[in-house]
């Protein structure tokens, strides 16, 4: 695999088996031996159609569905003709059962008062009362079917209402992460042509306020100084910080959903019908804009929670995902795959290391929680503050333990098993993608021994292999493309306004043909997520990260290309090249190369400090905080090959601290160049 560079270097022989049921105090496992999951995935490989059509049935249709598939690369239809809502099988479906007071969702607040912190239960009832509100609020702005609602708001339970009052009534969500800039909302407001926005006045994090609402105010100066009005903005107040008041573009939450009726029934969908778009990050350019679809989104969400988590109903569980609803995982994990599932689902608003470091542990133990599904970036974070903050909490209501966003480390895998998991839980390591919507590759916490730092096995309904460019399949133990041979009812149906880009990045890479799809409108029937891997010699799947100009900061995506676009609109900087290295929380920082102009070159280290604080400054309000870079170098020239090609992997291994580049250098252009970066000073 010389083109993709790709070398495995991990041996990892530890294997541990799931634990009985009673040893993790889950009342059964839904899949509970290898032959179970073994004989599940061939059929479900064998009979998509059958597989995926019974577990659809399971869920509420106001019409049924007349086909299960049709598939023709890039483009999957799943569950043709049938009209579904993904807010009423969420919701109203539990209060038609009669099942209306049990809880939905439990939040906790981050600020911490004398009588401990705020909590609030909602029911499926009060859930689908205020859906109803807040979609009649939406309808009373003008918001119609197939509009699309940005959502940039804090993790209130309101966040998780406002996502589904969209699907209610058929409005497309496009949520933006709290933590990016007014940059990052321009951007995708305007791709999306969005003219409504929800926000939070403010939002906590560690204590401090983050101003959403002025964020969004400038986005929308910017907006319109660019021909884009937005027409309204709904601004839920949460921390009471000082806003700006736009008399006749900005609603106040409370008094608009007030003043809204009780009633709005769900809008009867199609299956096909677009639910919403999700910003990632790609290799080159802006963002993508990921579209996802009602029906095949829902049943693969629901799905892949019940198994992957073991979701019970009725058997006290508390699910809690610690990441943002501002990511994918959030989408699928906090609201869409757990509510169908009638297990309460667990918000937590604020950072976890507020007020103390053992926040997470404290409401694990207080609220009993049974499932537990955070980041590797955030176990090794745990590592460091220390084992004496989960030593001091009851953890033993946990029952499964999750990973996902990143490969985990062994050491921090065999840390969260025995800190957090106290030897007993097993623990899912889940390999997906906005893209894929739903877990791909993951162990199932009843069946499959898991390994430190393996993703294990693909899920039902996945057909994973290793690949080289011509789609061979690689015997196990080389590294590879990964390739997912066949459609899944979640997988991304497109990125809006961009066809082009679709196939390219994701229906290109094999070169291959498979006679189950005799003429497909893509050059590859195959998806490529874009990741290299290998696989053991029990098959087993062990990621070993991207194979594109995509650096994985924390466990989420950025385009080199993005921050390099930023750092250049600084004055002071002509050139910039930016690279991963290797990161000690956050598994890869960014380190970033860049030549000045002549008018700005610093004067001295001091100067020279100032400036990379400036140009650090201006990353983060660019795009946001998540992609300031660890690092920056200045340098005279960027070593390019003959074709002008900046050469990543030589900058990869300065910027690694790397002594020898044993890479090869034959055609680079300026071997100067390669010591002068050399002697830059780094900071
Ligand atoms: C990329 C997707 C899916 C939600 C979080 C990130 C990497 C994700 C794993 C894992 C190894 C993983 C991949 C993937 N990734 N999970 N368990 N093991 N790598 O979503 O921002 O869409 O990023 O994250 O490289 O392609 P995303």
């Amino acid at each position: 695999m010389a083109d993709t560079g790709i070398e495995s270097v991990l041996s990892e022989n530890r294997v541990f088996d799931p634990p009985a049921p009673e040893a993790v105090g889950a009342p059964r496992w839904l899949i509970s031996s290898m032959d179970e999951y073994r004989a599940m995935h061939e059929r479900s490989l064998r009979d998509p159609e059958g597989f995926w059509g019974e577990i659809a049935r399971e869920l509420h249709w106001f019409q049924p569905f007349e086909r299960v598939l049709e598939f023709n690369p890039p483009d999957a239809r799943w569950f043709i003709g049938g009209r579904t809502n993904l807010c009423y099988n969420c919701c109203d479906r539990q209060v038609d059962a009669g099942l209306g007071d049990q809880t939905a969702i439990v939040w906790e607040g981050e600020p911490v008062g004398a009588d401990g912190p705020e909590i609030r239960r909602l029911t499926y009832r009060d859930l689908t009362l205020e859906t109803a509100r807040l979609a009649n609020a939406l309808k009373s702005l003008g918001v119609r079917k197939g509009d699309v609602v940005t959502i940039y708001m804090g993790m209130v339970p309101e966040l998780a209402i406002a996502c589904l009052a969209c699907a209610r009534i058929g409005a497309v969500h496009s949520v933006i992460f709290g933590g990016f800039s007014a940059g990052a909302i321009v951007d995708r407001v305007l791709d999306a042509d969005s003219r409504v926005i929800l926000t939070c006045d403010g939002a906590w994090r560690r204590g401090s306020v983050v101003p959403l609402k002025d964020n969004v105010d400038a986005a929308c100066k910017t907006l319109a100084e660019q021909g884009h009005e937005v027409s309204h903005v709904l601004t839920l107040r949460r921390c009471n910080n000082e806003i700006a008041w736009h008399d006749g573009r900005d609603h106040d939450w409370h008094e608009m959903t007030r003043n809204a009726g009780d009633e709005c029934p769900c809008e009867p969908m199609d299956s096909e019908d677009m639910l919403f778009l999700l910003y990632t990050s790609g290799s080159t350019g802006k963002p993508k804009g990921i579209r996802h679809t009602t029906a095949g989104y829902m049943v693969y969400t629901y799905t892949t929670s019940r198994y992957v988590f073991n979701l019970i109903p009725d058997a006290d569980q508390v699910f809690w995902c610690t990441a943002d609803i501002g990511w994918i995982t959030g989408h699928s994990y906090i609201i869409y795959g757990i509510l169908p599932n009638r297990v309460p689902t667990l918000m937590y608003e604020g950072a976890p290391n507020h007020p103390a470091p053992d926040r997470f542990w404290e409401i694990v133990e207080r609220h009993r929680v049974t499932q537990f599904y955070t980041a590797p970036t955030a176990i090794r974070a745990f590592m460091k503050w220390g084992d004496e903050h989960p030593a001091r909490h009851d953890l033993t209501s946990l029952q499964v333990l999750g990973t996902v966003g990143e490969p985990i480390n062994p050491e921090a895998w065999m840390w969260y098993r025995k800190h957090i998991g106290r030897d007993r839980c097993p623990i899912v390591d889940t390999w997906w993608q906005t893209e894929t919507g739903g877990h791909m590759i993951t162990p199932l916490p009843g069946a499959t021994p898991t390994k430190p730092g393996s993703c294990t096995l693909p899920f039902f309904g996945i057909d994973a292999a290793i690949c080289d460019d011509e789609g061979n399949e690689l015997p196990n133990g080389s590294g590879g493309l990964l390739a997912i041979r066949s459609p899944w009812p979640s997988m991304l149906r497109g990125i809006h306004g961009d066809r082009e880009r679709f196939i390219e990045t994701y229906w290109s890479r094999f070169k291959v043909e498979d006679p189950r799809y005799p003429s497909p409108s893509s050059p590859s029937p195959w998806y490529f997520p874009g990741d290299g891997a290998k696989r053991d010699s029990d098959g087993y799947f062990w990621i070993m990260g991207r194979v594109d100009d995509v650096i994985n900061v924390s466990g989420h995506r950025l385009g080199t290309m993005e921050v390099e676009s930023a750092l250049v609109s600084h004055e002071a900087v002509v050139e910039a090249a930016v690279v991963g290295m290797p990161h000690e929380i956050k598994g890869t920082g960014i380190a970033a190369f860049c030549t000045l102009s002549p008018d700005h070159t610093p004067d001295g280290t001091e100067a020279a400090e100032a400036l990379k604080d400036a140009l650090r400054a201006h990353v983060a309000s660019e795009i946001g905080a998540i992609a300031k870079p660890d690092q920056i170098r200045f340098t005279d020239a960027l070593p390019k090959t003959r074709s002008g090609k900046i050469m990543r992997r030589l900058l990869r291994s300065i910027a690694a601290g790397e002594q020898e580049v044993n890479q090869d250098t034959t055609t680079l252009e300026d071997y100067s160049v390669l010591a002068k970066l050399r002697e830059s000073d780094e900071g």
